[in-house]
């Protein structure tokens, strides 16, 4: 209890949130007209090939039914080495958001050796207009990390009020930082790959503010807020209890203050991106996964069978 205690007293440096009312609910097939597919080539030169809607539709890459959503890896084909990437999918939001509380629900998350899902948002001219990594990781790597990126002249104060942890410093420059940017590392194993898809998956939720910005996680099971888990209309950020943090309403798992850094200024309107990705070449050789990362993508289809997310809602708040 005497750590609680301590550990919520800090609470005081912890600015407040708010309620919001929800403005999108997307849902099942609300996902392809909520969202753009990128058949772009991959600007992080993954072993990767993002396709148009027609093909990734033909090759059930998407598919949406009911409450469903799903995006996939194709699981299938051997490639040739001199040819493009795995195919996979790459979707943009349509719309862009400033300040609002963003709310996935996601049953599943690609796994396996050379995947990189993500779910981040980022403006038009990066790192000009920054970039939020809500969700991330590779080769099966846990837990999750999620990040802030920006151009030169934001830092972080070192004494966040969050439940995750810092790593790689308090410079959230993009360049400098070589796209580390403010790192934070979830202190819950659940929070990514084969851990989190055995557990049912969980909520992850974004918070924007001028004043900060806050990551939120609940794996299924947990202490779920009721308004998240409902999927009201209405929600109060103020009441949101992290699952092991039960005595300190408020803290988020990453939270990234304004103190040092303007974030009105440093962040612009952010597009939601959601992108199944193959990867992982820089730490593939340190993750324990057999081969090299290209000759595995390229030759083991069937090891890319768990390489899909599946959303039961995305909900926008403001
Ligand atoms: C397409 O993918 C969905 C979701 O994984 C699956 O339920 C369905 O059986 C697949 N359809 C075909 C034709 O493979």
């Amino acid at each position: 209890m005497h750590f609680l205690l301590i550990a919520c007293l800090s609470l005081a440096s912890l600015v407040a949130g708010a309620t919001y009312q929800r403005t999108q609910n997307i849902v099942g097939s609300d996902f392809l007209s909520a969202f753009s597919f990128q058949a772009i080539s991959d600007p992080t030169h993954g072993r990767v090939n993002y396709v148009n809607a027609q093909t990734a539709a033909s090759q059930n890459l998407t598919f949406a039914s009911g409450n469903t959503f799903v995006l996939r890896a194709d699981s299938k084909t051997v490639l040739n080495p001199n040819g493009p990437g795995r195919n996979s999918v790459r979707l943009q939001s349509n719309q862009q958001f400033t300040t609002a509380v963003t709310i996935f629900d996601v049953t599943h998350m690609p796994q396996g050796c050379g995947t990189w899902p993500a779910l981040w948002t980022v403006g038009n001219n990066w790192p000009n207009e920054g970039e939020i990594d809500i969700l991330e990781g590779v080769n099966d790597q846990s837990p999750n990390q999620a990040s802030l990126h920006t151009s030169s002249g934001c830092t972080m104060p070192g004494n966040q009020v969050q439940t995750g942890t810092s790593v790689g410093g308090n410079n959230c420059d993009a360049i400098a930082t070589s796209d580390t940017g403010c790192g934070v590392k979830f202190n819950d194993a659940t929070s990514y790959g084969p851990t989190f898809n055995n557990n049912g998956g969980g909520w992850f939720a974004l918070e924007r503010t001028n004043s900060f910005v806050k990551v939120w996680y609940w794996p299924r099971n947990g202490n779920v807020p009721s308004d998240v888990r409902s999927g009201s209309t209405s929600i109060n950020t103020n009441n949101w209890v992290y699952t092991f943090r039960p005595a300190c309403p408020g803290t988020p798992a990453a939270n990234w203050p304004s103190t040092s850094c303007s974030l009105a200024q440093k962040l612009g309107p952010h597009n939601i991106i959601i992108n199944c990705g193959d990867w992982a070449g820089s730490v593939y050789s340190t993750s324990g996964c057999p081969s090299t990362c290209e000759d595995y993508v390229n030759n083991n289809p069937s090891a890319f069978g768990n390489a899909y997310f599946q959303f039961n809602s995305l909900r926008i708040f403001q």
